[in-house]
């Protein structure tokens, strides 16, 4: 009996392969980088072609690095960036395209066309979301009218549509020579194709998009012993290893963290935030501007609901302060320069770079820095950005507040930036209840070996998952109400700023 579970953790910014034990310890890991393709202001791409052969290199030195051969594991789960967008012609496995990633905002006027042409109560209703650039329908749309000889394709059965969860597994379990072409429930959730209720693509959404039903991926549950086929593509060929489980990282990330039960969430502090609440088997409608989602379905128990807020920019506003201002040299740079000072000297940042995602959901708007007098620092930006994240985050928790009519007494959180002490100790400060970071902070890949490992009985069940979680760190808030209140009067004002910047229609 094999004593390991791999997962690919296929990500906007790179991709990793890691390797746990039964104890949900980690054995292995190895990453890679991928190109970020940036053609025209708003625009963001991936090469679908270099994802696949960066996977299937991590996946090989992860094992070297842990003397490990494929045999070894008893099951591989995925996990990826949700909505990014590929669509590629199964009888040579090449990409009309590259992947169109979920932050691009290329798709504004159709996304505002929908609403304007009354789809939008439609959309949210059976999918849970709000017409906008961030999910894939939009996106694959943009493709079928965009790129020559694709919508023809797509209706003669030569065009597969995925999120770069269906790319790698149709690329693993042998690309045009018998590939699997699925997905789970929580990548469909965020395509506005998918109907909450049925847990199927929509006839009535599909039309309203115009995308043929034979581009789209099968969808199964989060976490099945037959599902997604076998990976045949590692070596050695015989023994090929079973992949049993598919998430969205997000959603990955809400496993990983062990939020199984209603009420309980988790906030991943990565290239973008995205605070998940389990709501159990009940649909949560939201009036606050969060998502309806699909938190996970393991197997053949009910399906799991949630509601997220999403915001788009937070991790990468520190790698904006490193690459474009040039005022850090690395991402913890961050941190020793907000130290520099101790306060925000007055100064707000919202980076609104892709307009505002939750609660907002403000196409029109674009990022502005605040308040700013002859006595401001870098150290104020600095000291502003990471309040940006934990500001957004507040909002994100007031609406779910409201939505679900909960009150968190602990924030548990995960992800790179929470490597940043100042940041979370910001966060307490900003929210007023305690930030909680666990021990195995890669709860994205750890979510998605879980999700397989449970379809295997590698794991028992959710109960013995939940043994694994231990808290590292804990920061505790500090602030006073009143310097609390008045923070967050400057943001909500500073937000105001961003609004009405540019024109969508
Ligand atoms: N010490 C730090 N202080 C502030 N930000 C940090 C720090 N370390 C990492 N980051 C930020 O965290 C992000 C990376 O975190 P993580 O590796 O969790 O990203 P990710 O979102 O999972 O990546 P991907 O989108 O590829 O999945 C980067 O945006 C980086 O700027
Ligand atoms: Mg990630």
């Amino acid at each position: 009996m094999p004593d390991f579970v791999g997962a690919v953790d296929q990500g906007t910014t790179s991709t990793r392969f890691m390797i746990f034990d039964h104890d949900g310890g980690e054995v292995a890991r190895y990453q890679l980088e991928h190109h970020q393709l940036l053609p025209r202001a708003g625009w963001v791409e991936h090469d679908p072609v270099e994802i696949w052969e960066r996977t299937n290199s991590v996946m090989q030195n992860a094992l070297r690095s842990g003397g490990l051969s494929p045999a070894d594991l008893v099951a591989i789960g995925i996990t990826n960036q949700r909505e990014t967008t590929v669509i590629w012609d199964p009888r040579d496995g090449r990409p009309y395209y590259n992947a169109i990633v979920w932050q691009d905002t290329r798709t504004d006027t159709i996304a505002s066309a929908l609403e304007r042409d009354g789809h939008g109560e439609t959309i949210r209703r059976k999918a849970g979301l709000p017409p906008a650039t961030y999910f894939s329908g939009g996106k694959i749309k943009w493709i079928l009218e965009n790129v020559d000889g694709v919508r023809e394709a797509a209706e003669a059965g030569h065009a597969l549509f995925g999120n770069t969860d269906a790319w790698v597994l149709w690329n693993l379990t042998g690309g045009p020579s018998g590939g699997i072409h699925a997905t789970d429930v929580t990548n469909a959730s965020r395509t506005m194709l998918m109907n909450l209720e049925t847990l199927d693509w929509d006839d009535e959404l599909l039309g309203i998009f115009g995308i043929p039903r034979a581009m789209l991926p099968v969808i199964n549950p989060s976490s099945h012993p037959e599902a997604f086929g076998r990976a045949r593509t590692s070596r050695p060929l015989r023994n090929p290893t079973p992949i049993t489980g598919v998430l969205g990282d997000q959603q990955a990330a809400t496993v990983g963290q062990v939020c199984f039960a209603p009420g309980e969430a988790k906030n991943t502090y990565g290239t973008g935030n995205f605070l998940v609440l389990n709501t159990g088997s009940e649909l949560v409608r939201s009036s606050s501007g969060l998502l309806t989602t699909v938190a996970y379905q393991f197997g053949d128990d009910p399906v799991v609901y949630a509601l997220e807020g999403s915001m788009a920019v937070t991790g990468s506003a520190v790698q904006w302060l490193r690459d474009q201002m040039k005022i850090i040299d690395d991402a913890p740079g961050s941190e020793r320069l907000a130290r520099t000072v101790e306060d925000n000297g007055g100064v707000y940042f919202v980076p609104a770079f892709s307009g505002l995602f939750a609660p907002y959901w403000r196409s029109d708007a674009r990022g502005a820095i605040v308040g700013l007098t002859r006595y401001n620092t870098g150290g104020h930006l600095a000291r502003a950005t990471l309040e940006a994240i934990c500001y957004q985050s507040r909002d994100v928790v007031e609406a779910m507040e409201r939505d679900a009519g909960i009150h968190l007494d602990v924030l548990r959180v995960d992800g790179g930036v929470t490597d940043n002490e100042l940041c979370m100790q910001i966060q307490a400060d900003v929210l007023g209840v305690p930030v909680s970071r666990p021990v195995i902070a890669e709860t994205t890949a750890l979510g998605a070996a879980y999700a397989a490992g449970l379809a295997t009985g590698f794991w028992r069940d959710t109960d013995e998952l939940r043994s694994h979680w231990s808290e590292s760190r804990r920061w505790e808030p500090q602030w006073s109400e009143e310097q609390r209140a008045e923070g967050y009067a400057g943001w909500k004002k500073a937000v105001e700023r961003t609004l009405n910047w540019v024109p969508v229609d």
